[in-house]
């Protein structure tokens, strides 16, 4: 099952490790919680996923709104086919939605990305963990402070497979393609000199007052920056009235979001990632690039202990401190996490096919 954008990135390399298992016969439901091209077919393209078997056409709405159209739908596709077990991933709506709809018909669910832990339930996504890992019944975790999560919170040991993380599993399978894309030189940039920017958290886009930071912020910062506006980011400051502001900051090139490939290819040679992104705070650990997350916590605090990220809070000064220390080298190189080495789709699939 996917939904969203960061779903399609960590279903590509599972649908690899399914496709090649002799014991698997798998489909691809899409919600369309993601649906615009460039959130959503873009990816099924880019990464070699197969048309959706069923696509539910979801679309936003309130979280109520969201978690139920899926729930109704999904139950329609669960009743029909009978699978032995639904694969989730992540934390958003979609993720939540189908867990429920099958736990509910005892339907094995299978968790991947379980675990994770902000401690912070204002975030919507936490909301959504927490749920999730409640209801279901194998939890395929990312990073030891997964699995300790999982256990204080009750979970029997047996439950719980620390199997690395498929969201490298596609960067590593994925990064000599991007790197053919040539976007960098495309986009006139040299390597190590810019900055690269996704921001789409409620936290963080939501509130003018926040919205009005981040904007001073970006123009007090020297490089050149790169910013593929969120759709969420987008209406949000157009509504505030900052995005014509934002399109006179010389320094500053607004795009649409970008395609795997060619954000892979920004986020290789970018000088400093800045953040809310979940999975660019891992990508950028993977890659050795400086990662600014501008959040006061993270769910996957091993790309700060071992990683390159650094959380900071939305203060223009500190940022633009910390841009300047990344780009003249001043920042922890920092280590690859256990398991991240692009092969934690094949040990997911061999462990569900035991498990099953
Ligand atoms: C969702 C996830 C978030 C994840 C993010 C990845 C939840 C609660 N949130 O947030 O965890 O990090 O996806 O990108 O599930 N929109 C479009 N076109 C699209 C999709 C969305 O215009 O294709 C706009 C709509 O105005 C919509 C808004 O973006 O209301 C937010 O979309 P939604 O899926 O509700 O949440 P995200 O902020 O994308
Ligand atoms: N990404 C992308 N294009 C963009 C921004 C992000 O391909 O313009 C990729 C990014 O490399 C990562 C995934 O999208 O693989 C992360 O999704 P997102 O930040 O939307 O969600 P989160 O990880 O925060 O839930």
């Amino acid at each position: 099952m996917v939904g969203a954008r960061p779903n399609f990135v960590k279903v590509g390399a599972l649908h690899r490790a399914f496709e090649t298992h002799p014991d698997f016969e798998s489909r691809i439901v899409h919600t369309g919680q993601h649906y615009d091209r460039q959130m959503s077919s873009v990816f099924f393209e880019q990464l070699e996923l197969p048309e959706p078997h069923k696509y539910l056409g979801v679309g936003s709405g309130t979280h109520a709104e969201q978690t139920a159209r899926v729930m109704v739908a999904f139950e329609r596709v669960v009743l029909d086919e009978k699978p032995d077990c639904i694969v989730v991933v992540g934390d958003v709506n979609s993720t939540l939605a189908a867990t429920i709809v099958c736990a509910k018909l005892h339907i094995a669910v299978a968790h991947v990305e379980a675990g994770l832990r902000s401690g912070d339930r204002s975030m919507p996504e936490e909301i959504n963990r927490v749920a999730t890992d409640a209801i279901s019944d194998i939890l395929y975790v990312t990073e030891r402070s997964g699995v300790d999560n999982l256990l204080n919170e009750g979970v029997p040991a047996d439950h719980i497979c620390f199997a690395g993380n498929v969201m490298i599993d596609s960067l590593v399978h994925y990064k000599a393609k991007a790197e053919a894309t040539g976007t960098v030189a495309r986009l006139g940039l040299e390597r190590g000199t810019y900055a690269l920017m996704t921001m789409h958290r409620p936290a963080t886009v939501d509130a003018l007052d926040q919205l009005e930071v981040l904007a001073e912020a970006i123009r007090q910062i020297d490089c050149p920056i790169v910013f593929p506006i969120h759709p969420r980011t987008k209406s949000r400051l157009e509504a505030s009235g900052l995005f014509n502001g934002l399109l006179q900051i010389d320094t500053l090139l607004l795009t649409e979001p970008m395609g795997y490939l060619q954000f892979l290819n920004l986020m290789t040679h970018a000088g400093v990632l800045i953040t809310d992104s979940g999975g660019v705070q891992e990508e950028t650990t993977f890659l050795g690039v400086p990662c600014i997350t501008l959040r006061p916590n993270t769910e996957r605090p091993v790309t700060v202990e071992l990683g390159t990220n650094r959380l900071l809070p939305l203060d223009p000064g500190s940022i633009r401190k910390a841009v300047n220390d990344a780009l003249v080298g001043n920042w922890p190189g920092g280590e690859l996490p256990p398991l991240w080495d692009g092969k934690a789709g094949g040990r997911i699939a061999s462990h569900l096919a035991e498990y099953l």
